[in-house]
Order: C-alpha cells, then sequence, then structure tokens
C-alpha cells in the first residue's frame, strides 16, 4: 500500500541537460559540456561523502563545472561561468511533469534531493510546482549524499510513512538502488532507455514518464 511519493529532483523532475543553451556561449558542442559536467557533478557528491569532506551541491556543482572547462580544453570568463550556474537555479521541468505531480495529490508528495535548500527552493519557484508538493528534503540537513542509508532516512522521518509504504521515484539508477536497498518501494522513469544498473537490488516498477505511475 503506497501512501506517499518521494521524488528525486535534477533528471527526475528537473532536465539538467536544459543547461545546454547556456553552454553555447563556450563551446561548440553544449552537449559533451553538459554530460561531461553532470557526471563529474555526481562522481564530487560520492567522492566527498566516502571522503566525509562534504560541501553543498552548489559548490560541488561549481567545481565540477571547472574541473570540465579544463577538462575539455574551454576557456570560460567569470561572467560565463555564472551564466552556466544560474542555469541551474531555473531548470525546465520535463513536460509531464507538473501533470504528473498533481494526478498524484491527495498522498504526500516530497523532493529528496542532493541539491542544496536554496537550489531546490529555486528550481521548484521557477517550474512552479510548488503547490503540489508537501515537502521539499534536501541532503543539507545530514550533510552527506545519495545513495548514503542517512539520506534515503530523511523521507520516513519528513513524512512520518515507513520506507516500505513510500515509492520513490527517479530516473537515476543507481539512485534507484540506493532506494531500494535502504527499503523504499521504487519506481525507476527510465527516461533515456538506459540498462539496468548490476547493484543487486531491482526496482519494482519501470516507466518513462511520469504520469504512467499509478495514481
Ligand atoms: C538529485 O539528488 C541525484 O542529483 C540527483 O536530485
Amino acid at each position: 500500500m503506497i501512501r506517499g511519493y518521494v521524488f528525486d529532483a535534477y533528471g527526475t523532475l528537473f532536465d539538467v541537460h536544459s543547461v545546454v543553451e547556456a553552454g553555447r556561449e563556450i563551446t561548440a558542442d553544449p552537449v559533451l559540456l553538459s554530460q561531461t559536467w553532470r557526471q563529474k557533478q555526481l562522481e564530487y557528491t560520492w567522492l566527498r561523502a566516502l571522503m566525509g569532506r562534504y560541501e553543498d551541491f552548489w559548490a560541488v556543482t561549481e567545481a565540477a563545472l571547472r574541473f570540465t572547462v579544463r577538462r575539455l580544453g574551454l576557456t570560460a570568463s567569470n561572467a560565463q561561468l555564472d551564466r552556466l550556474m544560474t542555469a541551474y537555479l531555473s531548470l525546465a521541468c520535463f513536460p509531464e511533469v507538473p501533470g504528473a505531480l498533481a494526478r498524484l495529490a491527495g498522498r504526500p508528495r516530497a523532493v529528496l534531493s542532493n541539491g542544496a535548500p536554496a537550489m531546490l527552493a529555486a528550481a521548484v519557484a521557477s517550474a512552479r510546482i510548488g503547490s503540489s508538493l508537501e515537502h521539499v528534503i534536501s541532503v543539507d540537513e545530514v550533510k552527506t549524499y545519495k545513495p548514503s542509508p542517512a539520506v534515503y532516512a530523511l523521507g520516513p522521518r519528513h513524512l512520518g510513512i515507513p520506507a516500505g509504504e513510500l515509492l520513490f521515484v527517479s530516473s537515476n539508477a543507481w539512485d534507484v538502488a540506493g532506494a531500494k536497498a535502504f527499503g523504499y518501494r521504487v519506481a525507476w522513469c527510465n527516461r533515456s532507455s538506459q540498462p539496468p544498473e548490476e547493484l543487486g537490488v531491482q526496482p519494482d516498477l519501470i516507466v518513462t514518464r511520469l504520469d504512467e505511475l499509478p495514481a
């Protein structure tokens, strides 16, 4: 019995690759910039969590951008870097998201994300989905990152519902594995037709868009 929903943010509600437009200013291949930046951002969250050297997602995202610019042999002024970072505060949400969230009204709907509180507040406001979310939860509360169990424990704590009665929804297959390992029921929103991870756990449900979730 599902009594509440917990959504990942970046990649699930928000399209992180909508920063591609801002990337056009500094590279002829903004898709490569966006993909390299996203991968390095996630790597830095995993490395900092394992090292016990937490910095918030804004700092990690900026560090990953500076690495990516160097890695791709690009040059970027501070103003150009700022414009790329600002793009992260107003990411587009995937087209079906507002309707999908509204359709699930009646049970609590939460965001549980690596995003720093101010980043999440800005993205939720920019996408105008705040009225369809009862909770917006940042890992900053526990100063570590997904897939740490300490992060997934924030869902039951904020919603007052055991993980086994919550449906965790993410497009990031590694995040799906972390939530399943913690004890949630899990839906993987496989937006980009990725193969399943080999992490010893399987999602309970696979969809390609959030409006395929059972109401
Ligand atoms: C999020 O926590 C995994 O970055 C993704 O929103």
